[in-house]
């Protein structure tokens, strides 16, 4: 009787033994970071958190005396917040953060009604759309379908794009664009998919579909690097100005539209399987990867182009006026978590693009771009930019890199999960 226990006893011991270490093995989670650099981390946002109380003022940046500087809930930015706090929340696994989680994405609740501009897509489905994925809130539901409505009253099908921004002037102050749509928007096309997704009613996915159909055709150069802002004649849908807006000049890159576009086209993979959309996004990320003034770090300048020579930017541009040309972290932060996902679905280079993502995010976790302890107390990366050409958010932590780089930190540690 006795030995039939131990048998037992033994059996059972060796059933758990080997599934922990199988577990390890399918489970194996990897991570970039020391525990202590994961726990300065979670200090900053603990900073954040403590430093606002006014859930209307959403935190974007720091300025130059290290004091924090909020958005409004109808800033483009203001979903970051609350999404870069449901990725700590999963990459902590602790309540708290879950808990803060919903409360600064509760407070965009208003946005789902507004069709302002096309940043709702950013707003909502960072917030809502982490919200609901992690906690399957079914209320969080109806506000991303309920948004999807506001946001496709932006879509004209002479143009067959959704707009980005309403009529504006231009740079010059004499060219005015009517119906821009910029590089950005295929960020917006995420939320039109899931809310396909969620309720079954096809026309938002069609909407998506038709969104980056036009922006291949009209965006991409023949290297497959693009332009900012394309503007269209709303009755015909002609082409009427292809330019940029935060770019160093009309034909550049812009470094984070390059992400942006990148981003966008992996995300238009992953839920419609069109082996056209992975090509498109296969060639971008090439483009990007191999490009010739891409620092060996993989951070980029702020725009691919701005060092080269013979370009004669529209703006008031001094090249003396920074000691180093910027790089901008949050365009490397969206291209790194973009190139994981591409890195899952593609054949052909997926080691290649998995190794540049991880290069990318070695880079923003080197004490070059993370954020020291005892110089900024809030957020986690250094050295984004916003704008150049406007003179604003040059070479300081925003909340859209951290975001992107806590989802690529997830990304690489949990490859089975996160989307
Ligand atoms: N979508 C605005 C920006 O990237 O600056």
């Amino acid at each position: 009787m006795k030995s039939k226990i131990m048998i037992r006893r033994f059996t059972i011991l060796s059933i758990v033994l080997l599934m922990a270490i199988l577990g390890q093995g399918c489970n194996k989670e990897k991570t970039i970071l020391t525990p202590d650099e994961m726990q300065f981390i979670l200090d900053q946002y603990s900073n954040t958190l403590s430093a606002s109380n006014d859930l209307s003022k959403v935190p974007r940046r720091i300025n130059e005396n290290g004091e924090l500087v909020t958005t409004s809930i109808y800033g483009w930015t203001s979903g970051f917040f609350a999404g870069s706090l449901w990725y700590i929340y999963e990459l902590s696994g602790d309540d708290h953060w879950k808990e803060e989680a919903i409360k600064w994405t509760e407070a965009l609740d208003t946005i789902q009604y507004w069709s302002g501009n096309h940043d709702v897509g950013f707003m909502i489905n960072c917030s809502y759309g982490n919200g609901l994925r992690l906690t399957g809130n079914e209320a969080y539901k109806k506000v991303l379908i309920r948004t999807a409505e506001s946001l496709i009253k932006r879509y004209n099908p002479a143009a067959e794009s959704l707009e980005s921004w309403d009529y504006r002037e231009a740079w010059d102050g004499s060219t005015v664009w009517y119906f821009p749509v910029i590089i950005d928007n295929m960020m917006n096309l995420e939320l039109l998919f899931e809310a396909s997704r969620l309720s079954g009613d096809k026309r938002y996915e069609n909407i998506a579909i038709q969104h980056a159909r036009t922006t291949m055709k009209n965006h991409y150069r023949d290297d497959y690097s693009s332009f900012h802002v394309v503007d269209y004649d709303t009755i015909t849908g002609e082409v009427l100005d292809k330019a940029t807006c935060q770019g160093f000049v009309d034909e550049s890159s812009w470094a984070r539209g390059q992400a942006w576009g990148l981003y966008g086209f992996v995300t238009c993979y992953r839920y419609t399987h069109d082996i056209q959309y992975l090509k498109f996004a296969k060639n971008i990320a090439d483009y990007m990867i191999n490009h010739p003034n891409l620092p060996e770090d993989m951070v980029p300048y702020w725009d691919y182009n701005v060092v080269d020579p013979g370009l004669t930017p529209q703006w008031d541009y001094d090249p003396t006026m920074f000691d180093e040309i910027p790089r901008d972290a949050s365009a490397a932060a969206i291209t790194c978590s973009a190139l994981f996902e591409l890195s899952k679905y593609s054949d052909i280079n997926k080691d290649q693009y998995f190794e540049a993502a991880t290069t990318i995010l070695s880079s923003l976790a080197s004490s070059r771009y993370l954020a020291q302890e005892g110089k900024n107390r809030y957020f986690i990366l250094n050295h984004s930019v916003g704008s150049i050409p406007h003179g604003v958010e040059i070479d300081v932590p925003l909340v859209y890199a951290d975001y992107y780089f806590l989802e690529a930190l997830l990304r690489y540690s949990k490859p089975g999960g996160n989307r």
